[in-house]
């Protein structure tokens, strides 16, 4: 069985005081509703140990935005997998596209990040998705089996039962436009064509694989309806208390 999960990425927004206050609503909602789906939260580096602090693992969990690609040492401003470990977080998302935009990461870059967590036992959320001019020009599928296969090759294949992938169309992110369930549901289930032709059945049917992309509390139930989407990755929605339960109560 895969799990269910749904998954807030905060991005650069809320100050300490809204985050706690955020964390320990959406800690207290979980305690109180029976749900299906893991809930993980994200927020930024600086608030991870305060917010592990306020939740209650047993109902939320705390990831990171993001891990550096080096093990230690001389990097100004980054954040290891080991660092990450020795407060006990045990989820990182990887390669989202605003990172792969803004901070110029490449599938190699993206690979080595994923080698790091692998190495300390953290779940990645690893992130895909196709631009809309690859869209247009009918690119999609072609795009993310490339991001998929020079991200995960270099990987030890034991390593990839731990792995949740996030598919996000970058056209779909923070635009208030979604992929159509039906187009979510036909690259997700091609995305684990992939997976079972690179690394064999048994990764791609155990691998949870995430939707992304203006996930909200209106469209959340019929894409997470979808026999290959297992949740989703929520930007924007998860910064809001009520839409963000409701997406959670949504995930079944
Ligand atoms: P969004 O962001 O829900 O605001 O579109 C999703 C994401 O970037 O993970």
């Amino acid at each position: 069985m895969r799990d269910k999960i749904v998954a807030g990425n905060w991005k650069m927004n809320l100050t300490f005081e809204q985050a706690l206050q955020l964390a320990n609503d959406v800690n207290t909602w979980v305690a109180e509703n029976k749900t299906d789906a893991k809930v993980i939260i994200a927020p930024s580096s600086i608030y991870l140990q305060a917010i592990q602090e306020t939740v209650d693992e047993q109902f939320v969990q705390v990831a990171s935005q993001d891990v550096s690609n080096a093990e230690k040492g001389a990097y100004t401003g980054d954040i290891s997998a080991e660092q990450l470990d020795s407060i006990g977080i045990n989820t990182a998302i990887v390669g989202h596209s605003e990172r792969r935009e803004y901070q110029q990461e490449t599938d190699e870059v993206i690979a080595k990040k994923l080698e790091q967590l692998f190495a300390k036992d953290i779940t990645p959320i690893f992130c895909v998705g196709e631009k809309l001019e690859e869209r247009e020009a009918d690119k999609h599928f072609e795009v993310v089996k490339t991001q998929i296969l020079n991200a995960l090759n270099p990987q030890q294949v034991e390593n990839l039962s731990k792995l949740v992938i996030a598919y996000e169309p970058v056209w779909a992110i923070g635009t208030g436009v979604t992929a159509s369930p039906a187009q979510a549901q036909e690259i997700h289930a091609y995305i684990r064509t992939v997976l079972k032709d690179a690394y064999g059945e048994k990764i791609a049917e155990e691998t949870s694989i995430l939707y992304g992309g203006s996930v909200n509390a209106q469209n959340a139930k019929e894409i997470f309806s979808q026999p290959d989407i297992d949740g989703g990755l929520v930007g924007g929605a998860s910064l809001k208390y009520d839409d963000f339960v409701q997406i959670i109560a949504a995930c079944k």
